[in-house]
């Protein structure tokens, strides 16, 4: 595994200067946009530039467009089309703020390969919009809030779908009867508590359907669910089992390996004009292998718990209550025995006083504080006034201090 990681670091490490040097070519093309070449395509990217259109004055003849991180609220019909943006293959519109796109908007853009939309505001998506870009393979809607207008999407050439953390809780039968050619679905971190399998038999190619962080009901529904894809090769967590953790750490290992084998089928590749389309799909799927696994690790807290991780959790807390069960005791004895200790104590100093008790409680009022400063009754009560002068007077013999009390006579 260590030899895996290796091998992976080493070959992110080698993309990554890789990255750098095309960078360094970059020229400016716009004031909000930065120009060069990446994958063999014409790029511009206008990153986080506060942009709340498409209008950045990038060059018409760009085949990759990034404009993720902006503001840009509304897509209108022919829009991107209108500024002359008709060779697009890429198009990233990540984290923006869209709510709106019109029907039309991406018309006319016929070489779309790949489009990301995550992270807009999203609430429907009309089911058209992308039936005319007839080369769409990747499209990605995850983060968005379709909750229960979940898009029917209509598109015969997508091969992959993320709707993951889109708070979907209800998939209609028919949701995905319009991607026919559809391989992988991520519909991770959602909402929904059950899917029926109908939802995917259409999807006759479909290789991986991510199902994680979903708070499934295992119930017929699910577990049919679960042996129709098993029954037919595709890939899947599973949901309801009790070894959700083993599979996860598999995956771990698994993942430098395939990363691997991506780099050697780029090298084999012969075919210049295949390898440029083969790159956007690598790059891509590379993408989503990076999205996967870290929604896998978000999605840790799922309701599959190991059963061993059970055990030691219960034996922690039989230790800890153990413990806890000790020091209480302790604490209440030791109150006890102090309650008991000051019982006495107040006991006997009461006895020895218990002349002036009475007499201290009906002169409360007539003493306006003047024996504060004298400390000898406070010792044995202290905060409580001293008793009236009369009961000083009449019954001296009760009070300890003779002396101080003619000191009161005297102040009178
Ligand atoms: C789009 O841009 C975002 C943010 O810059 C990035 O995280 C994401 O991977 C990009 N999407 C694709 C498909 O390249
Ligand atoms: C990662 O991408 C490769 C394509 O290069 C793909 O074969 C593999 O299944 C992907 N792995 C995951 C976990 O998505």
């Amino acid at each position: 595994m260590i030899n895996g990681t290796v091998v992976y670091f080493a070959i992110s490490l080698a993309s990554m200067l890789f990255s750098f040097g095309i960078a360094a070519s970059a020229q400016q093309c716009s004031s909000f946009c930065v120009c060069d070449t990446w994958y063999d395509l014409e790029r511009a990217s206008c990153v986080g530039r506060h942009l709340y259109n498409i209008h950045t004055g990038a060059p018409d003849n760009v085949q990759a467009l990034d404009l993720s991180d902006n503001v840009i609220s509304v897509l209108t019909s022919f829009e991107l089309a209108n500024i002359g943006f008709t060779r697009l293959k890429y198009l990233n519109l990540s984290k923006n703020a869209i709510s709106e796109i019109d029907l039309n908007a991406f018309d006319g853009l016929t070489d779309l390969m790949v489009m990301d939309l995550s992270r807009n505001r999203l609430n429907d998506i009309s089911a058209e919009v992308f039936e005319r870009n007839k080369n769409l393979r990747i499209l990605k809607l995850s983060k968005n809030n379709f909750k229960s207008h979940i898009p029917k999407l209509r598109s015969s050439s997508l091969t992959e779908l993320s709707l993951d953390s889109c708070q979907i809780s209800h998939l209609p039968l028919d949701t995905f009867n319009g991607l026919k050619h559809l391989r992988r679905l991520d519909l991770a971190n959602n909402l929904m508590i059950q899917m029926n399998a109908i939802a995917v038999q259409t999807l006759h190619f479909l290789q991986k359907l991510s199902l994680e962080g979903n708070p499934w009901s295992c119930d017929k529904i699910m577990v049919d669910l679960q042996m129709y894809l098993r029954n037919n090769g595709i890939e899947f967590d599973e949901i309801c089992s009790k070894k959700g953790n083993v599979r996860k750490f598999e995956k771990m290992i698994v993942l430098p390996t395939m990363t691997r084998n991506y780099h050697r089928s780029k090298v084999a590749n012969p075919k210049e004009t295949k390898q440029r389309t083969n790159r956007i799909e690598m790059e891509s799927n590379i993408l989503n292998n990076k999205t996967l696994s870290t929604c896998q690790e978000t999605a840790s807290p799922t309701p599959v718990t190991d059963s061993e991780d059970n055990y030691s959790v219960a034996y922690w807390f039989l230790i800890l209550g153990f413990i806890l069960g000790i020091l209480s005791r302790l604490v209440i004895s030791y109150i006890w025995l102090l309650g008991v200790y000051l019982c006495n104590r107040r006991y006997s100093v009461e006895r020895f006083n218990s002349g002036f008790i009475i007499s201290r409680e009906q002169s409360l009022l007539s003493l306006n504080g003047r024996m504060e400063n004298d400390g000898s009754l406070s010792e044995f009560y202290p905060n409580t006034p001293p008793p009236a002068y009369r009961d000083v007077m009449l019954q001296p013999s009760l009070y300890r201090y003779p002396s101080r009390v003619s000191n009161l006579n005297r102040d009178r």
